[in-house]
């Protein structure tokens, strides 16, 4: 028999309605530790129905626990204390800080503070140390708020295949671009007339963000600053007809941490053995987070995008570069791994570390 209460986090949606929010209320439910109460967006939909508001477009049905709440005007006043963010990054500048200073944590996924000194950038398999950067937030100290993101969606699949190769070869340079798929410009994005049968070889400051995330990811903490990568790196983002999953396609200049040229072999078995969060049973986190495809035509968005449920980077088409040293091609799904999907595993790793607070409430899921 069921109790009637069970112990769960309560989280909320800020930005509920949009293509990222609607990834949070998909993944999210029936998560073993989370449950949402709470959703937010705009005047526009504040004091609708969610199922009135949102033009809900994914493939599963939205829950109908979730179709039946009402939206709430996005204020700290009655919101839970964990936040999922997934607001446009003009409107997170502003609205993230009231909520980290009324003691929220809040998990955001805008750029608006990724590359703040104080704010940790986080992949857990990558870098869950850079997380200690919260503790020097000033909203910490005088509410027990905080903000913690989760990068670019380009970054994400790229920062994850380099993070083993990095670690065993080291990494001076990195080439790549991009084909970044429409959802990645939220709903409604990109009009059809503009990328049907065609190429826009231009995302709004993205390629800058791609650099400069990259190389804050693979950084290392010191005392309580990041030291980025030393590395030099150029991308060219493009987006693409493709509904869902960015690919990219990448070279690399290794470093020389082995004293000699690494093997194509020793680059597998980097990616393979790559599982640091093995024994952590962090439930959003994939059993394998880079996953080597042998096919010498995938990885490909329609037939790859899903693998691990949307959080495994797959790789594929490893061989010598006549510029760099190597160069492969990698695919990761831009919603979920990309957005939703890695800031539900930040939050896990939160959870684990002691930073979110359980309580009780009402037994029963969506
Ligand atoms: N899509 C991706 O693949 C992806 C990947 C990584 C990161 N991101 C980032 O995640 C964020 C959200 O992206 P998205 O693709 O989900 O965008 P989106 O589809 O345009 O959704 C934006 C959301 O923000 C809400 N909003 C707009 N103005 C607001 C306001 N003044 N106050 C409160 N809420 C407001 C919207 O509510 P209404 O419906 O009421 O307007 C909607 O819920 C962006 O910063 C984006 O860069 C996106």
């Amino acid at each position: 028999m069921r109790n009637e209460h069970e112990i769960a986090v309560e989280v909320g949606i800020l930005g509920a309605t949009g293509m990222v929010g609607q990834r949070f209320i998909q993944l999210l439910e029936n998560h073993p530790w989370f449950r949402i109460t709470w959703l937010a967006a705009s005047d526009r939909s504040s004091g609708k129905r969610y199922e009135d508001a949102a033009k809900w477009r994914l493939d599963t049905p939205c829950p109908e626990r979730i179709a039946k709440m009402t939206i709430s005007p996005a204020e700290p006043d009655g919101a839970p204390k964990v936040i999922f963010a997934a607001l446009d990054t003009d409107i997170a500048r502003d609205l993230e800080p009231r909520f980290a200073a009324a003691g929220c944590a809040v998990i955001s996924n805008s750029s608006a503070f990724r590359m703040h000194p104080d704010v940790p950038l986080v992949i857990p398999e990558v870098n869950a140390d850079h997380l200690h950067l919260i503790e020097g937030q000033s909203w910490r100290r005088e509410s027990g708020g905080y903000i913690v993101t989760n990068s670019n969606c380009s970054a994400m699949g790229l920062v994850l295949a380099l993070k083993p190769i990095e670690e065993r070869f080291g990494i001076e340079q990195i080439f790549v671009t991009t084909m970044q798929a429409v959802s990645g410009a939220g709903y409604p994005g990109v009009a059809s007339m503009d990328i049907l049968g065609n190429v826009v070889p231009y995302i709004k400051s993205e390629e800058e963000k791609m650099e400069a995330e990259t190389l804050k990811l693979l950084g290392k903490l010191r005392g309580d600053a990041i030291v980025p990568l030393n590395a030099r790196m150029s991308a060219h983002c493009n987006r693409v007809a493709v509904e869902d999953g960015h690919t990219e396609s990448v070279s690399i200049k290794l470093g020389n941490k082995l004293g000699r040229p690494a093997t194509r072999d020793e680059l597998l078995a980097a990616w393979a053995e790559f599982r640091p969060l093995a024994g952590q049973d962090l439930p959003m986190a994939p059993a394998q987070p880079v996953e080597w495809i042998a096919a010498e035509d995938r990885p490909q968005p329609r037939l790859d995008k899903n693998r691990g449920r949307g959080m495994t980077v797959s790789v594929g088409r490893l061989r010598p570069c006549g510029l760099l040293d190597w160069k492969f091609t990698l695919l990761s799904h831009n919603t979920i791994r990309g957005a939703a999907g890695a800031a539900i595993v930040n939050a896990e790793l939160l959870m684990s570390l002691g930073k979110l607070e359980p309580v009780a409430v009402a037994a029963g899921r969506a």
